[in-house]
């Protein structure tokens, strides 16, 4: 080893030491007689003095972001040039030698930098970004917590099992990446969505609780906390239910953010699907502030203001919120707020302000004293208040009221930053009707168990009415995690793939495999997955998961430092029998 020692680790205790260090110019300092450079490396910084003759002469070399070895000496900083905020602060180095192990060219922004450069720049540069203090926590953080998980369920009798990249398409509801075959012309490979498949099927082999580290790939637009490939903390287990997986994650959850030093209170709250539709207007409540959502249907069903009586005579739902605006929110600020409701789909947003004298807008006069009443006790409505409503179906109208009360919050600056308010969503309806396909479709995905015997339904069942047995984790308004007990019985996953207009054919081309192994001995099971991008995320409060990421996508789903994906070449393409047409620029 050419280092004696890193440049976070020297102390006073280490004065007179000789030492050798190696590191990056981090800065560089010229007072004349005197040349002071800060060294860094992946533990620390330290101040290197360049004080006598030779040296002092050639350290003008030394540029940002040069490589180098020194030679020295530990002095102790005389009284008065103690750095607290360094944890090398007591000390420094007196240069006897040095040595250039490598230059470096200008770097494209400053590492010490406080405003932080352009994204794009960022991750073209990639490896500059990573030297910063703020990535390379995140990196560091990122490497502590998939080590305590590893350590945590591997404790608790999980075994980290690998499954296959190269795989067959995995039903979890996005477009698949697909990867042609060379042996066999025509076929394709998928990467997974997620492990699904082989998690359950490791079950049915017996090894009773799986889990893995597991990156996933799914071709979908992409947002702030949506890469094209992410990685989750994937877990399965065997003779459970819900009870112990709940049990299992939120242990696992404590352990995260404890090894993060932080410390969150479980077990979590559970809040039924239905609820949260109703109060949050979402499955993925943001509870750390108020603006609740009630229904006023049964208050307004005969209302005199005929936007909302049609509305629910066409069996739809009128429901409202009441916003402490004072004199925040503007008659500019209503009409915004009314374009934002109209492009979520609402036809128009009525709203009402109280008054000392009671509520006050263009609609109020056609309301009676005993609506506007219940109106106010039901919102629990305060002078100053501003009663938002959406009359539309049920659907639409939490979509309308669950964004606006979002962004409400916002205008507002009502939003906790420090809170961090973990629950579970439980009791999903297993089906979802979609308009435009014109079929029934899983809520979570087709392998999730029903909470009741679905195996021969009445003709007249409700499918809307119907739960699964799956639950999501929700932090803060952010979905951390999901998953279900699944069906271990093939007559019962027979029946969804019935309702879900899977053909038996479709079925055993698409997941013939998992259908075979519940033939054989399948154990009843279960299990989750947590986004450990986003976990990351939220702990070191990043705006994008793209920050806990050493090399992530664009939003466009590209690679800036690798240029992937880019064109191949002739001969690949002819090996692989494809031929690229119609390309548009
Ligand atoms: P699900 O599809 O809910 O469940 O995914 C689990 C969690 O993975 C994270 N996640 C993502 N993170 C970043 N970018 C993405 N594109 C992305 N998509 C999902 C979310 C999400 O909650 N197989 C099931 C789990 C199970 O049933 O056991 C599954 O994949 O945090
Ligand atoms: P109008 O009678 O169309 O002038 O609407 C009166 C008020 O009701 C306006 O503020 C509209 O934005 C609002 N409004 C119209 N349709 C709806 C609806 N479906 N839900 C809530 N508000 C609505």
């Amino acid at each position: 080893m050419k280092r004696t020692h890193n440049c976070g680790e020297l102390r006073s205790s280490d004065i007179s030491k000789k030492v050798i260090l190696c590191g990056w110019v981090h800065t560089r300092r010229d007072h004349g007689g005197v040349i002071f450079v800060d060294l860094r490396d992946r533990y620390g910084i330290v101040q290197i003095v360049f004080n006598k003759g030779e040296i002092l002469e050639r350290a003008k070399e030394l540029k940002s972001e040069y490589v180098i070895l020194v030679e020295g000496i530990v002095g102790k900083r005389p009284e008065g040039t103690i750095n607290k905020n360094l944890s090398t602060g007591e000390i420094e180095i007196v240069a006897e030698k040095y040595e250039i192990l490598n230059i470096s060219k200008t770097p494209p922004f400053e590492i010490t930098q406080e405003n932080i450069p352009s994204e794009e720049v960022r991750l073209k540069y990639r490896y500059i970004d990573l030297r910063s203090e703020r990535m390379k926590k995140n990196i560091i953080l990122r490497h502590d917590i998939i080590l305590s998980v590893r350590n945590f369920l591997s404790k608790n009798n999980f075994l980290d099992i690998e499954t296959p990249l190269l795989t067959k398409s995995t039903p979890e509801g996005a477009r698949d990446f697909l990867v042609p075959s060379r042996l066999e012309i025509g076929h394709f490979f998928a990467l997974p969505q997620s492990p699904q498949l082989f998690k359950q099927i490791l079950m049915v082999a017996g090894f009773d609780r799986y889990f893995q580290i597991a990156k996933c790939f799914r071709d979908e637009d992409l947002r702030s906390d949506r890469q094209p490939e992410f990685t989750q903390i994937d877990i399965e287990m065997s003779f459970i239910e819900e009870d112990d997986i709940i049990d299992v994650t939120e242990k696992l959850i404590y352990e995260i953010f404890k090894t993060a030093g932080m410390e969150v209170k479980i077990p979590f709250i559970r809040m039924p699907y239905d609820t949260a539709m109703l109060k949050y207007g979402c499955d993925r409540p943001d509870t750390r502030f108020g603006l609740e959502i009630e229904d006023l249907t049964e208050i307004l069903k005969n209302t005199g203001f005929k936007v909302f009586s049609e509305t629910v005579k066409n069996g739809g739902v009128v429901r409202g919120i009441s916003v402490p605006a004072g004199d925040k929110i503007s008659r500019q600020t209503i009409d915004n707020l009314t374009e934002l409701a109209k492009k979520l789909g609402a036809k128009g947003l009525a709203w009402m302000k109280m008054a000392d004298t009671g509520f006050e807008s263009n609609i109020v006069k056609f309301f009676s004293p005993d609506e506007l009443k219940n109106i106010k006790e039901k919102l629990n409505v305060k002078t100053g208040d501003i009663v938002f409503f959406a009359a539309d179906k049920k659907q639409i109208a939490c979509n309308v009221l669950g964004n606006l009360r979002l962004y409400i919050a916002g205008l507002l600056k009502i939003i906790p930053q420090d809170k961090f308010n973990f629950l579970w969503v439980v009791d999903f309806p297993l089906f979802e009707y979609s308009a435009e396909d014109k079929k029934w479709n899983a809520v979570h995905h087709p392998f999730t168990a029903p909470s009741s015997d679905i195996s021969s339904l009445p003709e007249t069942t409700d499918l809307a009415s119907l739960k699964s047995r799956a639950y999501d984790i929700v932090l803060n308004g952010t979905e951390l995690g999901g998953g279900s007990i699944r069906i271990h019985e093939e007559k019962i996953q027979e029946k969804v793939f019935e309702i879900l207009k899977i053909t038996k054919e479709d079925a055993q081309v698409k997941f013939g495999f998992l259908l075979d192994a519940l033939q054989y001995g399948a154990p009843p099971h279960g299990g989750l997955a947590l986004g450990l991008d986003r976990v990351l995320a939220m702990i070191t409060k990043s705006e994008s998961i793209r920050d806990v990421i050493a090399f992530p996508k664009t939003q466009s789903g590209s690679c800036l430092l690798s240029n992937a994906p880019s064109p191949v070449s002739e001969r690949q393409l002819k090996e692989l029998h494809i031929k690229i047409d119609n390309i548009k620029k």
